[in-house]
Formats: C-alpha cells, structure tokens, sequence
C-alpha cells in the first residue's frame, strides 16, 4: 500500500507527500509530456545523478551562503533563457537549501509554475521540503525574504540517504526527536528502543520514523499553515537553538537545536511545567545518538544573543516549552 499524508493547501488543492522509492514514483506524479527542469546541488548530481536522467538540470551552488536572492535570480534568469514557461514544472532534488529556493522561484517565476520536491538529507525530508515555507536570506538574516506555498508532491526516499554524512543524518534526527517530544510519544519510545547504527542500517525503521515525524509536522500546518499560532510549537529548541548557531559557528542547526532542546526540557522540569523524568528522557535519547545536551556558548553570551533575536517583543520571549512527552506548549516567559 502506498503510504501518502495529504495536507490541504490554500488553493483547494492538496500537497502530498509520499514514503517510497524516487526512481519509481516519479514517472507516475509529474503530467505525462510536461517540461520537467530539476534544481540541484553538485553532491546530488554526484550522488543520485541516475534519478535526474529524464529531466533538464540546472545545478546550483552549496551551503547557507547561496540561499540569496541573487541565486534566485540567477535561475530566473536560467529560466528565461530557457524559454521555460508556466507549464514548466520545476523538481527541487536536494537538502533544504535548494528545497528553499527551489520552492521560492517556482512560487514568483512567471506568478507561479507547479513544483515538487525529492528532499535528499533527512533534515529536508522530516522538516524543509514539508510545510510550504520557502524563501533565502538576505544581508545574513535567515529566511528574511519568502512565501507560503506548498509543492504539489514530496517524495520521501529513505534509500537516497545512504550518502549522507553520518553527522548531516544526526543532525537530522534532532528534528525528528523534536516532532517526538512534540507530538508523538510512540515515536519517542522508538528513539528509546533503537540505536542509531538501527536507524543508519534498517531502511524500514527510519522510512517508519521519517513518516511518523512528517505527521506531527504535517498534522499542525494543516491547522495554522500561516504560522499563527500553533506552528510555533515546531520551534521547539530553536529559539535557543538558534542563539547558540549564532554564537558558536561550529555546531550544523540540527545539533543546535538539540542543545537547545536539553536546556528547555531542563529549565522546564526546574520550574514545574514538566516531570524531572520527562526532561531526564529527552536529554538521554538525545546523548543515545551523539546529539549534544549542553550549550557551548556561556550563559550570559547566550542570554545576549536571545535577546537581540527577540527584541521587538520587548522583554518577553515566546518559548516553546515540553509538558510530558508527546505535548508541548508555548510559554510567554519575562526574561529578567
Ligand atoms: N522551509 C522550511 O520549513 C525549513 C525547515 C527547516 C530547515 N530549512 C532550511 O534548510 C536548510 C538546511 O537544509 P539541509 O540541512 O538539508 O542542508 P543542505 O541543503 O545544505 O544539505 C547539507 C549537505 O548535504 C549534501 N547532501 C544533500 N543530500 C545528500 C545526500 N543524499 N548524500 C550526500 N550528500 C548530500 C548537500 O549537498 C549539502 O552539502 C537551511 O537553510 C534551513 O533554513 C527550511
Ligand atoms: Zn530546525
């Protein structure tokens, strides 16, 4: 049986995304006879350049530093030259950065051209390609410019992570502990059950894993797809997760926001909002698969950096905050 989530979108339409294999999938989701133009990244072409045969390719360069809206540019400029047009459809095959962009140029080429996505880190298949955030930075401020828009398929290929760096896959688990301490006790349980050599070698388990973390994500854009409300709540980790990014170069966003994770759950079980045995869980499945539980930067570094993150909410910060395993809240919390 096909394994799919629907998540409605605004235009009456659905986005789907689909567990299983590319290579197969693909053929049966884009029009037969439609311009296919498929964006990339160099290691993807290396990598998994077998699935991209069918198509035309356009690759773009690596790494933060070329989420830009001169990149967009650049491919709409590619685009034009091209003579693609508003039948084009444009495959983004990628981690989050050229999901991101991928999404944002197919949103504004032409007022909108239809586009899917075959997410290739594990971080892009539970948490970037999902959701219809798309959009770059601009002077150094993340995702500052963008849109709301959700691709019409995402496929979900758990085999095409096998080249993925074991750091890049940890980084990615993060995520998909965070959708757990979020929203789903049992996927947590499965953290607890297994070892991340099971997760690294058992395509089944992680394709199982990945989908149910799709869920918790999938199951709250559909309620606040604008990010009004309870979307926060997938900030879990992140508002401190993300001071930390800033102050410490050295750690990639997933191992961030693990950090980030351990030190809410901590603070949360000081005050009372959760047992000391829920915040005891998280920090220990996250140390099971080599995720760090303490922020490297120094707390008032720290405390610095959340602040100017924050400030027009003058002096009170929206934290995400776990209740027991499986339910977060937000708390408004002063931060003398
Ligand atoms: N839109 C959203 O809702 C959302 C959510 C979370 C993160 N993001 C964005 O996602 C971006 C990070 O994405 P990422 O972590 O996927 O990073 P990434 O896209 O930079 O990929 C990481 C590295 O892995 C390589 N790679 C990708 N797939 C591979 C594979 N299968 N085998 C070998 N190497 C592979 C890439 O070439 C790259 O060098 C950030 O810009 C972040 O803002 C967006
Ligand atoms: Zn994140």
């Amino acid at each position: 049986m096909e394994r799919k989530i629907l998540i409605p979108r605004a235009d009456g339409l659905r986005s789907q995304v689909i567990f299983g294999s590319a290579a197969t999938l693909l053929g049966g989701l884009i029009p037969e006879g439609t311009r296919v133009i498929a964006i990339v990244d160099a290691n993807i072409d290396r990598c998994h350049g077998e699935l991209l045969e069918a198509y035309e390719k356009i690759i773009i360069g690596q790494g933060e530093s070329v989420k830009t809206l001169h990149t967009v540019e650049e491919l709409l400029r590619e685009l034009v030259a091209r003579e693609a047009d508003r039948s084009t459809f444009l495959l983004g095959v990628g981690g989050g950065i050229v999901t991101d962009v991928t999404g944002f140029v197919a949103s504004i080429y032409m007022r909108g051209v239809h586009f899917g996505f075959v997410p290739t880190t594990l971080l892009a298949q539970v948490d970037a390609s999902v959701g219809g955030k798309n959009g770059v930075n601009l002077d150094g401020y993340k995702n500052m410019v963008g849109c709301f828009n959700q691709p019409d398929f995402v496929v979900c290929d758990s085999s095409l992570l096998a080249s993925l760096p074991d750091r890049e896959f940890r980084a990615g688990l993060s995520e998909m502990i965070k959708a757990a301490v979020i929203g789903d006790e049992e996927l947590f349980e499965m953290f607890e059950g297994h070892t991340f050599e099971a997760f690294r070698d058992d395509a089944e388990l992680l394709s199982r894993a990945i989908e149910r973390s799709v869920r918790v994500k999938a199951a709250i854009v559909e309620r606040d797809e604008r990010e009004a409300g309870e979307r926060r709540l997938l900030n879990l980790g992140h508002t401190i997760g993300h001071a930390i990014e800033k102050s410490s170069r050295q750690m990639l966003h997933g191992e961030a926001v693990a950090a980030g994770m351990a030190v809410v759950a901590r603070w949360a079980a000081e005050q009372g909002v959760c047992s000391g045995e829920c915040a005891d869980r998280i920090c220990s499945v996250l140390e099971r698969y080599g995720l760090p539980v303490d922020s490297p930067v120094e707390p008032n570094a720290l405390r610095k950096a959340i602040t100017r993150d924050k400030k027009r909410r003058g002096n009170r910060l929206a934290l995400v905050v776990p209740v027991r395993i499986g339910e977060c809240r937000i708390e408004m919390i002063d931060m003398d």
